[in-house]
C-alpha cells in the first residue's frame, strides 16, 4: 500500500471531482471511438494514437509503451511536477480546498528527506561556482580560460571548482545539514570516519535535471594526466549517471524555437556548443544512450541530431546502439565531424556558422550507415559489391515502413550500380530466412503458452471481474492458485470491487507486473468473450478438483484408520463423478 499524504477520503473526493477524460481533454485533443477515448501519446513521439484513456475506470493507459495511471499521475507526468503539484493542480480545477497533512508522518518525513538532499545538492552547487569566482579559484579559471570558455557560458551552466577536500565539508556544515545526508546526497565521501569533497581539485559542472533541479556532479581533472579525468556524482536517491542527461535542463526553453536536441559525448563539448548558441546541445553522463535517456529526451523534443567524435561516429552511432531512440519513433540523424575533430575542437577552429551547416546537413540513420557501409570497401572490385550489398541490407532488413525501406534500397542501387530488382529480391530472400527463425521461436513459445494456460485461464477471469465486465457470474473464492491474484481478489472482494482508478491509490500498479496485465488486459482480442469466460472457469474449477483429488488419493495411501480411509474412498468416488461432468462440459464449451 501507498502512503501519499493525504485521506483516503479525500483523495476518493478529488479523483470523482476529476473526471479523467474532462483533465485530459485540457491537455490533449481526444478522439472517441466506443467507450474509449483516444489522442497521440504526449510522453513519447509517435504519429498513430496509442494512448487510450478508459473513462469507465478512470485510467489512461499507453499501448506505445505499456504505461498507465489514474488522473493524478498523468497530471504529475504531463506537468513535470509530483504528487503533491499534481494533487494542488487538480484540486484547484475542481474548487477544492487541500487539506494539511493527515498524520502521515512517514511520507512527510521522506518527502523532508529528499527535499534535504535537493538542498545539500544546490548549496554545494554555490559552494563550487564561488569558489571559481574566488581567490582559490585562479588556477581553474585559467584553465578555463585557456580552453577558451568566456564568463558568461560558466554564469550561464553554473561551472564551479573545489578548491580542496574539506572546504564543502566545512561549508555544508555552517549551513546546518547531518552528515548522513552529506553522505548520501554523494557530494561527499568518508574516509576513516572523515568526511571529504568528491570533487576536490576539479572542475565542476553541476547536473541540473528536467525540473531545474541540481542532482549531481561531474568533475573534470585540471591535468590531463590525472587519475579519472572525469568523475561523475556515485549513484544516489537523486541522481543516476545512466539516466540523467547533462543540460536537459535548457531543452524546454530550447524547443520554443528548435524541435531537436544535439546528442554529443562530452561535457565539454557541450559547453562549447552552448556557448556558440547551440542551447540544445546535451550529452549522456559518459555511459552509453539507453533507454531512460529517450523517455526523458522524447517529452522535449521529436529529433536528436546524435554528434559523436569524428574518430568513432562510424562505429559508435549504428542503428543498433540507437535502436531505443528509433523504437520510439524519434527521427535521428548523424552529424559526422571532419578530421577526428570533436565538437569542441570543431567550432573553435571552424566556427558556429560552419556547425549549423554540418546540421543541416547531417544524414538520416540509415543513409549514414549505408555510405558508412560503402566507404568501408573499393567497390570497383565486383567481389566487394556484393559484400557492401549483404552489409547494407543487413542494416535496413528491419526498417517497417515499405516506403522507407524503398528509399534506401534505391541508395543501395544506386551505390552498387546493380538493379534495384536484384536487391530487393535479396532482401526478400533474406528476410525469407529472418521469418523462418521467428517461426520455429514462436513453436517454442506455444509450448510455453500450454504451460501457462492457468496463469491466463486465471488472469482473463480476474481481469473480468476488475472490468466488471456483464457475463462474469459463479466465481467462487479459491478458484485463484497464483498467489497474486490470489491478493488482488481478496482486495477487490473487500473493497466491494471499486472502480480500476482507486487501484493506483493501493498499490504501485507500475511495479507491480501482475496487477498492470490485469488494468491492460485487451480484451478485443478474444472474440466470444463469455464462452472464453466459461471455458476458463470451468477449467480452473475443473484443476481445482484434480489436485483436490490427488491430495484425497495420497490421505488413502497413508491412512491407517479404516473408518476415515472409508470416508476418504466416499470423497474420492464423488470427485471422480465431478471431475467427469466437467470435462464433459469443457468439451462441449471449448
Ligand atoms: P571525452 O574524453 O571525450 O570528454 O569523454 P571531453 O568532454 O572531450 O573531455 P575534454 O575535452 O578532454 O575535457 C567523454 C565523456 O565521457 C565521460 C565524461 O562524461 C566525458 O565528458 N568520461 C570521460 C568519464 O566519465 N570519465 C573519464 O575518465 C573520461
Ligand atoms: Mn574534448
Amino acid at each position: 500500500m501507498k502512503d501519499k499524504g493525504y485521506s483516503v477520503e479525500w483523495l476518493e473526493r478529488l479523483k470523482s471531482s476529476s473526471n479523467i477524460v474532462s483533465v485530459v481533454s485540457r491537455y490533449l485533443s481526444l478522439t472517441r471511438k466506443g467507450a474509449t477515448y483516444w489522442a497521440c501519446c504526449p510522453f513519447h513521439h509517435e504519429k498513430t494514437p496509442s494512448f487510450a484513456v478508459n473513462e469507465q475506470g478512470q485510467f489512461y493507459h499507453c499501448f506505445g509503451w505499456g504505461e498507465s495511471g489514474d488522473v493524478i499521475k498523468f497530471v504529475e507526468k504531463l506537468e513535470g511536477t509530483d504528487f503533491m503539484g499534481a494533487v494542488k493542480i487538480l484540486a484547484e480545477n475542481a474548487g477544492i480546498e487541500v487539506p494539511e497533512f493527515s498524520d502521515d508522518s512517514d511520507y512527510l518525513e521522506k518527502k523532508k528527506h529528499r527535499e534535504t538532499l535537493f538542498d545539500i545538492c544546490r548549496e554545494t552547487a554555490v559552494y563550487y561556482h564561488n569558489m571559481l569566482a574566488g581567490g582559490q579559484g585562479k588556477k581553474a579559471m585559467d584553465y578555463l580560460t585557456k580552453r577558451g570558455v568566456e564568463q558568461s557560458t560558466i554564469t550561464r551552466l553554473g561551472i564551479g571548482y573545489s578548491p580542496n577536500w574539506t572546504g564543502l565539508v566545512t561549508y555544508l556544515k555552517s549551513k546546518g545539514f547531518a552528515y548522513s545526508d552529506m553522505l548520501e546526497s554523494g557530494v561527499c565521501g568518508e574516509r576513516e570516519g572523515k568526511l571529504f569533497d568528491e570533487m576536490a581539485t576539479r572542475v565542476v559542472f553541476p547536473v541540473i535535471d528536467h525540473r531545474g533541479k541540481v542532482v549531481g556532479f561531474s568533475g573534470r581533472a585540471l591535468q590531463d594526466g590525472a587519475y579519472a579525468k572525469y568523475k561523475n556524482t556515485k549513484q544516489t536517491p537523486l541522481f543516476n549517471k545512466s539516466s540523467n542527461i547533462y543540460c536537459i535542463n535548457f531543452l524546454r526553453k530550447a524547443r520554443l524555437n528548435k524541435n531537436y536536441a544535439i546528442l554529443v559525448e562530452g561535457q565539454m563539448d557541450v559547453v562549447a556548443l552552448h556557448q556558440a548558441g547551440f542551447d540544445n546541445a546535451i550529452a549522456t553522463m559518459g555511459t552509453a544512450f539507453n533507454k531512460n535517456h529517450v523517455a526523458t529526451l522524447s517529452r522535449f523534443v521529436d529529433s536528436v541530431v546524435v554528434c559523436f567524435d569524428g574518430d568513432g561516429a562510424g562505429q559508435k552511432a549504428t542503428a543498433k546502439s540507437l535502436e531505443p531512440l528509433l523504437a520510439e519513433g524519434m527521427d535521428i540523424k548523424i552529424l559526422e565531424l571532419p578530421d577526428r575533430l570533436d565538437p569542441d575542437e570543431y567550432i573553435k577552429k571552424y566556427g558556429a556558422e560552419a556547425y549549423q551547416k554540418l546540421i543541416d546537413n547531417s544524414l538520416p540513420v540509415y543513409e549514414f550507415e549505408i555510405k558508412h557501409e560503402a566507404s568501408k570497401y573499393d567497390l570497383s572490385n565486383r567481389d566487394n559489391i556484393s559484400k557492401f550489398i549483404d552489409g547494407s541490407l543487413n542494416i535496413i532488413l528491419n526498417i517497417p515502413k515499405e516506403s522507407e525501406k524503398q528509399v534506401y534500397i534505391n541508395l543501395i542501387a544506386s551505390i552498387s550500380k546493380v538493379p534495384k530488382e536484384t536487391i530487393t529480391r535479396q532482401l526478400n530472400g533474406m528476410r525469407n530466412k529472418v521469418q523462418k527463425v521467428a517461426e520455429i521461436e514462436s513453436k517454442y513459445a506455444e509450448v510455453q503458452i500450454v504451460q501457462s494456460k492457468n496463469y491466463k485461464a486465471e488472469q482473463f477471469v480476474l481481469a473480468s471481474i476488475m472490468h466488471k465486465k456483464p457475463y462474469v457470474k459463479g466465481v467462487e473464492s479459491d478458484i485463484f492458485v497464483n498467489n497474486n491474484f490470489k491478493t488482488i481478489y481478496d482486495y477487490l472482494v473487500k473493497n466491494n470491487f471499486p472502480i480500476i482508478s482507486k487501484l493506483y491509490d493501493d498499490f504501485d500498479v507500475e511495479n507491480y507486473e501482475d496487477l498492470k496485465g490485469l488494468i491492460n488486459f485487451d480484451f478485443s482480442k478474444i472474440v466470444d468473450l463469455q464462452k472464453e469466460f466459461e471455458g476458463c472457469l470451468n477449467s480452473l474449477e475443473l484443476d481445482k478438483l484434480i489436485a483436490k483429488q490427488n491430495q484425497i488419493n495420497a490421505q488413502i495411501q497413508t491412512c491407517t484408520n479404516e473408518e476415515v480411509k472409508l470416508a476418504l474412498i466416499k470423497r474420492a468416488g464423488e470427485l471422480s463423478k465431478e471431475i467427469n461432468e466437467k470435462k464433459t462440459l469443457l468439451n462441449k464449451v471449448g
